[in-house]
C-alpha cells in the first residue's frame, strides 16, 4: 500500500527515485509521481496507472537534480487520477509532499482551508498537509513542527521545499519510515526494500519523530523540537533476495525459496545440541509463565490462516486454550484481556493497521504481548515484548507464500518453547525437533512434483468461475489458504470450507465439472473426508486431492492426486500448502494475469 522514497545525494535523482519506486511496486498502487528540486523550483511529475506511465512522462519532460521524492499511491481519498497522485504541492508551489496513511480530520481541515480562500486542486488529504506546510512560517523543519498538532490520523510524510534545496524532511505517526545512511547520500523510504541496493545501514523512525535528512547527515527530533537518538541498524537482508533471480515471477521464486526460508527459521529457534527450542526469543519471565492460562492469536488474511493452524499446535502441545481472531474484529469486540493472557500478533509486514490496533488493545489491557513477524524493526516488532522473527527474507509477491510457511514453523516453535517452559516436555518434543530439521527436505520433495501434473488442475480451475476447497482439522485452514491464493491472483471465486460442513449448504453448488480441491488428512478423519468426496463425485463434480503419501486410496474419488511427503501431522500444513500455492500460480499465469501485483491488493495494509 503506497510507497515512499526520498533522496539527497550526489547522483541524478530521477533514476534513483524510479528505481526505488520499482522496488516498491509490489506493495500495490494505482498512480505514481515524483518531485525534484531543480534550479530553485520544485518540479513535479505524476501519472495515473503503472510506473511505466510515469517513466514515459519523465522521458518526455526530463527533470534534473540531486534531491527529490517519489511515491506510489494506493487510492484512499479520491480516485486514482493524475490530479490525486502524489506529490501534492501548496498553493505557491514551494512545498511538495508525499504521504502514506489517512488523515482523520480531513473534512474539518478541508473546510477550514477552503473557508480561508485556499483553492484545493485534488481530493486528497495529502494536499491539505502541503497547504498547511506552505502556509506556515520558517524553515521546513519549523513548518513541520508547527503543522504536526493539526494532523489527526495516520501518516508517514516526506516533504521538500524549494527554498531549502539540500533538505528532505520526513515525519511519521503510524505508517513506517526508515532512513538509509549511504556513502555521500542519504535516503528515506517507507520500506527497506527500496533502500537495500544502496545501503544496508538504516535507522527506523519512531511515531512522532521528525527527521531532517541532508547529504552530510541526518538529525532526528521529536514534535517539541528536542533531539532523539535512534540506533543505526545493519540489515542482514541482501538486495539480491529482493530480485527475481531468473524466475518469471517473484511469487514463483518465493514458493521455491521455502525450503531455505524454513531451514533458516528452524535454525534460528532450535537448540540442536539439546534437541529443544531456544525460548529466548519469547522472553517471558518465570512469573509471567506461571500466570499464563490462555492465548489469543490475532492476525489478518493469510497470517490469520497461520493463526488457525497455530491453535491446533499450541493447544495440543501446551494444553492452553487458544482463541483466534481477525484483528479487525478483535479490536472492536471487547475481548476478555487480562494478565493471564498472551496475545500474539502474527504479521508478515509488521505494519498491518488492524493487527497493530489489536496488539495495542491487548497491551493496554495488561496482557503479555508477542509477535511473529518477518520484519525486524517494524511497528509490530517494536510494540511486542516477545518477538519471534521469521526468516523468510523479503517477500515481494503480493500473495504471501514463504512468509506463511515460516509463520507456521514459528508457531510450532513457540508451542514447543511454551511446553518446555511449562514443564510439559516429553519424548514427543525431540521427535518434533527432528521433524522440523527434516522439514526443508520434505518441502524440496513437494516442490519437485512434475509441473505437468498440475495441468489438469489448472484447466479445471481456470475454466470455472467458482470452486470449493475442502479440508478437515489442522488442514482446514490450508483449504482456506489455498482458496485465498486462487482468489487473490486469478480473480476466480474460491471458497474454503470444513469438509464436514459441505452438506449444510455448499453442496448445492456441485454440478458436472465443478472443481473441488480437497486437502486430505491422515488419521481418523481421512475416511470421513473420503466419504465427503464420494458425495462430491456422485454429483459429477471434479476432485483434485492433495495428500500425504502416494494417495493410492484416492484413485476412485479423485480426478487428480497431488502427493506430498508425509511428516508429523502438526507439520503437515506446511507441506500441504505448497501444491495449492503452485496451482494458484499456474492458473493465474494461464489466465495471463499480473501474478505479483494483483489488482486492488496491497502488500502491506497500513490503513484500517
Ligand atoms: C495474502 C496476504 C494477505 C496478508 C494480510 C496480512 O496473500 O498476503 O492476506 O496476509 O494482509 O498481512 P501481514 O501478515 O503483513 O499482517
Amino acid at each position: 500500500m503506497c510507497g515512499i522514497i526520498g533522496y539527497v545525494g550526489g547522483d541524478e535523482v530521477v533514476p534513483v527515485l524510479l528505481d526505488g519506486l520499482r522496488r516498491l511496486e509490489y506493495r500495490g498502487y494505482d498512480s505514481a509521481g515524483m518531485a525534484v528540486l531543480e534550479g530553485g523550483a520544485v518540479r513535479v511529475l505524476r501519472a495515473a496507472g503503472k510506473l511505466a506511465n510515469l517513466e514515459q512522462r519523465a522521458y518526455q519532460e526530463p527533470l534534473h537534480g540531486t534531491v527529490g521524492l517519489g511515491h506510489t499511491r494506493w487510492a484512499t481519498h479520491g480516485a486514482p487520477t493524475e490530479a490525486n497522485a502524489h506529490p501534492q504541492t501548496d498553493a505557491a508551489g514551494s512545498v511538495a509532499v508525499v504521504h502514506n496513511g489517512i488523515l482523520e480530520n480531513y473534512a474539518a481541515l478541508r473546510a477550514e482551508l477552503a473557508a480561508a480562500g485556499c483553492r484545493l486542486r485534488s481530493d486528497t488529504d495529502t494536499e491539505l498537509i502541503a497547504q498547511l506546510l506552505g502556509a506556515a512560517a520558517g524553515s521546513l523543519l519549523e513548518r513541520v513542527l508547527a503543522t504536526l498538532p493539526r494532523l489527526v490520523g495516520q501518516y508517514a510524510v516526506v516533504a521538500v521545499r524549494r527554498e531549502e534545496p539540500d533538505t528532505v524532511v520526513a515525519f511519521r505517526n503510524g505508517p513506517p519510515l526508515v532512513v538509509g545512511l549511504g556513502d555521500g547520500e542519504n535516503l528515506v523510504a517507507s520500506d527497506v526494500t527500496a533502500l537495500l541496493h544502496r545501503t544496508r545501514r538504516v535507522l527506523f523512525l519512531e511515531n512522532g519523530d521528525v527527521a531532517v535528512v541532508r547529504r552530510d547527515g541526518v538529525r532526528v527530533v521529536r514534535g517539541d523540537g528536542s533531539a532523539a537518538a535512534r540506533p543505526v541498524e545493519v540489515l542482514d537482508w541482501d538486495a539480491a533476495r529482493a530480485e527475481k533471480g531468473g524466475y518469471r515471477h517473484f511469487m514463483l521464486k518465493e514458493i521455491h525459496e521455502q525450503p531455505d526460508a524454513i531451514r533458516n527459521t528452524v535454525l534460528a529457534y532450535l537448540d540442536t545440541a539439546r534437541h529443544g527450542v531456544n525460548l529466548e526469543g519469547l522472553g517471558l519471565a518465570p512469573d509471567e509463565l506461571a500466570r499464563l492460562r490462555r492465548l489469543h492469536l490475532v492476525a489478518c488474511g493469510t497470517s490469520w490462516h497461520a493463526a488457525l493452524v497455530g491453535k491446533f499446535m499450541i493447544e495440543e502441545l501446551t494444553g492452553l486454550p487458544v482463541e483466534v481472531d481477525y484483528a479487525s474484529e478483535y479490536r472492536y469486540r471487547r475481548p476478555l484481556i487480562g494478565d493471564d493472557l498472551l496475545v500474539v500478533g502474527i504479521t508478515q509486514s509488521g505494519e498491518t493497521a488492524d493487527t497493530l490496533a489489536a496488539m495495542e488493545l491487548a497491551r493496554d489491557g495488561g496482557a503479555q504481548l508477542a509477535t511473529i513477524c518477518n520484519s525486524r524493526g517494524s511497528s509490530a516488532w517494536r510494540l511486542a515484548r516477545s518477538r519471534l522473527l521469521t526468516q523468510a527474507g523479503p517477500e515481494i509477491g503480493v500473495a504471501s507464500t514463504k512468509a506463511f510457511t515460516t509463520q507456521l514453523v514459528a508457531l510450532l516453535s513457540m508451542a514447543l518453547g511454551l511446553r518446555e517452559a511449562l514443564g510439559r516436555a516429553d519424548h514427543r518434543d525431540a521427535e518434533l525437533v527432528a521433524e522440523l530439521q527434516r522439514l526443508p527436505l520434505a518441502l524440496e520433495q513437494a516442490l519437485a512434483i512434475d509441473p505437468a501434473r498440475y495441468e489438469l488442475g489448472c484447466e479445471l480451475l481456470s475454466g470455472s468461475a467458482d470452486s470449493l476447497y475442502l479440508g478437515r482439522g489442522i488442514l482446514y485452514p490450508i483449504a482456506l489458504e489455498g482458496a485465498l491464493k486462487l482468489k487473490e491472483i486469478s480473480y476466480l471465486h474460491a471458497e474454503g470450507y470444513p469438509a464436514g460442513e459441505m452438506k449444510h449448504g455448499p453442496i448445492a453448488l456441485l454440478q458436472e465439472g465443478f472443481p473441488v480441491v480437497a486437502v486430505v488428512p491422515d488419521g481418523p478423519s481421512r475416511d470421513k473426508l473420503l466419504g465427503n468426496l464420494m458425495e462430491v463425485r456422485a454429483r459429477g463434480a471434479a476432485v483434485l486431492a492433495v495428500t500425504a503419501g502416494d494417495g493410492a486410496d484416492l484413485a476412485h474419488v479423485a480426478d487428480l492426486v497431488l502427493p506430498v511427503p508425509r511428516v508429523d501431522p502438526l507439520l503437515q500444513p506446511v507441506v500441504a500448502v505448497l501444491p495449492l500455492q503452485l496451482l494458484a500460480y499456474q492458473v493465474a499465469v494461464a489466465l495471463g494475469l499480473d501474478v505479483d501485483q494483483p489488482r486492488n491488493l496491497a502488500k502491506s495494509v497500513t490503513v484500517e
